[in-house]
């Protein structure tokens, strides 16, 4: 572990309980002045109030105990690498409730953090800039003197002081837009006063913006803000918006508790998307769609992520970590349960497929290092808390989430869920609660078996034997730490409680025997199994851990993949499984290539993904060798079949998966060198270039790709 850098909590001597808060941004000068009322309660008599502030000029602060007269603070001592200030008081401050007065300026930087400008192009060609915020982690405190600690809640009244030409939001409805009494080109604009909620959710945009909107079948408002003169481009993610909203009330049986969702592009913006409490920013490429223009990749994304961020609406922002150390917890269910609501808007996506692609195989890739780290992390200063906004906090998260969720069961799981969103609401939680909250629903021993997953890094290598006893299997299983460069000897061996699913193929996609795996070694018999047939390990790819076949077992199970009677997941799983034990040098690599070609029928766009991932691997691991052509031949008689099959043009009654495919496979035909591929490539690509025929949006991510590299 690194060095930590010293931190402390805000102390709690003084709490907030309203913020009265009016900004009024200078789109000119990049300044903007803030004016803070906050109703407090002193719990502790004190002669300071400590709070966060980052970057921003106190001028007057003065504290009015109710019904009492003014004590105007004679100091501001700003502590400006903990992102804090303390206001002194002249005397004491008495246990009570009372109002916080505070006047500041700052800047409205370029850091894309705090309250920021964003800079935009205008139809007409010019330069224009927005106000906007981004304030997770810990940048709330950069805009306004705040309490900015997820667990310090409190509602928020926002007025916001802008040119009346201007579209001003926050997390609530406009009640009120006056003149502004000094200066005729603004307006003062006021909104709704929020629920009871946490800094890191606040936001203000200030800008010029085009929307569409509806209604939710369950009554909420739902607007896509765009750029101005792309509206239409709003119109899917609304869409997707307006449909995931009834969808997480109804799973979570919990309503969206505010009256209006606006989702938003910002022109600048350093994340993918935020979920600030009814005003949900997104950079560009995650919220517009152009009817014509985009492929069925970028549609896919924007769901993902309108699913994503408004899962935090009720996981996140109605119930908050209560700390960073949390943070896993809030980022790990929101990135699962974004999959569960695009396979409810867009079966047809076969999203659960490419979760295992995208997030599992990656999560297992990164924590299989020996510099990976627990879920859980203990985190302090904000330095540190950026740092667990990373693969194994989302991936990694998501997918112990879909282990427990298939470990529990839809019905219980969905009872916890409630209990837990129901019990917090309004209030913070950590994992704990959680684990709580579905033991009690389950009977299910939750917390014991997840903080293995959660607390310690890594994850297991089931290795698995078996043997025919008349007609019953008899597998022996044994767990061991899976590590990318190989089994590390000697150290001590982490255990795992691993829920273990075993199918037969007889039933491929169901589970013959489940069993709760928390020891080093277990024996299990499968009553019922016959010699010629195959039993395979964790159905469904679902259980976060990889498996190692005894060859006879692994060989049995290769006509599975031939025949397509092993589901895509699963033959995902296996090769994937297999590719990996190879790189950590504990199979050959003929072996693997031999499996590979065993997918000569393989018709899933996700099982191709993961092939063409793996063999890129090898592909570059062996560049610059002499067998860098073998390889790249290898490839090229994989993918051209199917390559064949598919052809340039989409055929008619073709869907989503048959588009993703198509640019899949030519992609990775043309990059292993395919002449054919290429020609055709670079005769489409001029095409499109002179005007005479438009290159299909799905394809032209694989083409102009080729294009990069013919020229190069
Ligand atoms: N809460 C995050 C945004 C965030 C990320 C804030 C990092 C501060 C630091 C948001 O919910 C999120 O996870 N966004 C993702 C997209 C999502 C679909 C995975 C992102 O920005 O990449
Ligand atoms: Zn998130």
């Amino acid at each position: 572990m690194p060095d930590r850098r010293p931190f402390e909590r805000l102390p709690d001597d003084v709490r907030p309980i309203n913020y009265g808060l009016c900004l009024k941004p200078d789109l000119i000068d990049f300044t903007f002045e803030g004016k803070l009322e906050a109703a407090v309660e002193v719990k502790n008599a004190t002669n300071q109030i400590v709070m966060n502030c980052a970057d921003i000029d106190i001028i007057t602060a003065s504290y009015a105990p109710d019904g009492d007269e003014e004590i105007h603070a004679t100091g501001f001592n700003y502590e400006n690498e903990d992102e804090k200030v303390t206001l002194s008081f002249p005397s004491i401050l008495q246990n009570g409730h009372g109002m916080l007065k505070i006047d500041f300026v700052g800047e409205l930087n370029d850091k894309m953090k705090g309250f920021y400008r964003s800079k935009y192009t205008t139809a007409s060609g010019e330069v224009h800039y927005a106000a906007v915020t981004q304030f997770e982690a810990t940048d709330a405190r950069r805009a306004f003197p705040c309490w900015d600690e997820p667990s310090i809640k409190a509602t928020f009244d926002v007025t916001l002081v802008v040119p009346k030409d201007r579209v001003a939001l926050s997390n609530m409805n406009m009640v009120e837009r006056n003149p502004y009494p000094d200066d005729e080109s603004l307006v003062e604009v006021k909104f709704a006063r929020t629920p009871v909620m946490s800094t890191y959710l606040v936001a203000f945009v200030v800008g010029e913006y085009d929307f569409v909107e509806t209604r939710s079948a369950d009554g909420i408002l739902v607007r896509v803000y765009t750029p101005v003169g792309k509206a239409e481009q709003g119109k899917f993610a609304l869409e997707v918006a307006a449909k995931t909203l009834p969808f997480y009330k109804d799973y979570f049986n919990v309503p969206y508790p505010l009256p209006k969702i606006d989702l938003i592009t910002i022109a600048d913006f350093a994340a993918g998307a935020m979920e600030n409490w009814g005003l949900v920013t997104y950079r560009e490429t995650a919220l517009l769609i152009d009817p014509k223009d985009s492929c069925s990749s970028s549609r896919q994304w924007v769901a993902l992520v309108v699913g994503h961020e408004l899962a935090h609406q009720w996981f996140g922002n109605l119930v908050t970590m209560e700390w960073w150390t949390h943070l896993w917890l809030n980022e790990g269910f929101a990135s699962w349960i974004e999959y569960l609501c695009v396979d409810h808007c867009f079966p047809e996506y076969d999203i659960w497929t490419q979760f295992v692609f995208a997030d599992y195989t990656r999560a297992q890739e990164l924590d299989a290092l020996d510099n990976s780290h627990p879920i859980e992390v203990n985190v302090g200063h904000p330095s540190e808390v950026d740092e667990i906004f990373d693969a194994i906090s989302y991936s990694k998260g998501a997918s112990v989430i879909r282990m427990l969720h298939d470990y529990i069961g839809d019905e219980d799981f969905r009872k916890g869920m409630n209990q837990y969103l129901t019990k917090f609401q309004e209030k913070n939680a950590s994992t704990e609660d959680l684990w709580e909250s579905l033991e009690q629903a389950s009977g299910k021993p939750i917390a014991a078996v997840m903080s293995t997953w959660t607390k310690q890094m890594g994850f297991p290598l089931i290795y698995v034997d078996s043997e025919q006893n008349e007609d019953s299997r008899v597998l022996k299983l044994s767990q061991k730490k899976f590590c990318a460069s190989g089994p590390h000897l000697g150290e001590d061996c982490p255990q795992w409680m691993v829920p273990i699913n075993i199918c037969t193929c007889e039933a491929p996609s169901s589970s013959k025997l489940k069993i709760l795996m928390d020891k080093p070694e277990t024996t299990v018999v499968l009553e019922g199994v016959r010699a010629d047939q195959w039993v395979k390990i964790n159905p469904g790819t679902v259980g976060f851990y990889r498996t190692q076949y005894s060859p006879t077992m692994l060989e049995s199970l290769l006509p599975g993949i031939r025949d397509l009677s092993l589901q895509p997941v699963d033959r995902l799983g296996l090769q994937n499984d297999l590719f990996s034990l190879a790189r950590a040098g504990m199979t050959s690599t003929v072996e693997v290539l031999k499996v590979m070609e065993a997918f000569v029928n393989e018709p899933n766009y996700t099982v191709w993904n993961d092939l063409s991932s793996n063999l890129g691997v090898l592909s570059t691991l062996l560049s610059h060798t002499d067998f860098h052509e073998e390889i790249q031949g290898f490839i090229r008689d994989i993918f051209f079949p199917i390559g064949e099959r598919l052809g340039w043009d989409p055929k008619p009654g073709e869907g989503h998966l048959d588009a993703l495919l198509r640019g899949l496979v030519l992609g990775k035909l043309g990059k292993a060198g395919h002449k054919p591929t290429l020609e055709e490539a670079r005769r489409r690509f001029k095409d499109h270039v002179d005007g005479k025929n438009t290159l299909n949006a799905d394809l032209r991510s694989p083409v102009s790709g080729y294009q990069l590299s013919v020229f190069l």
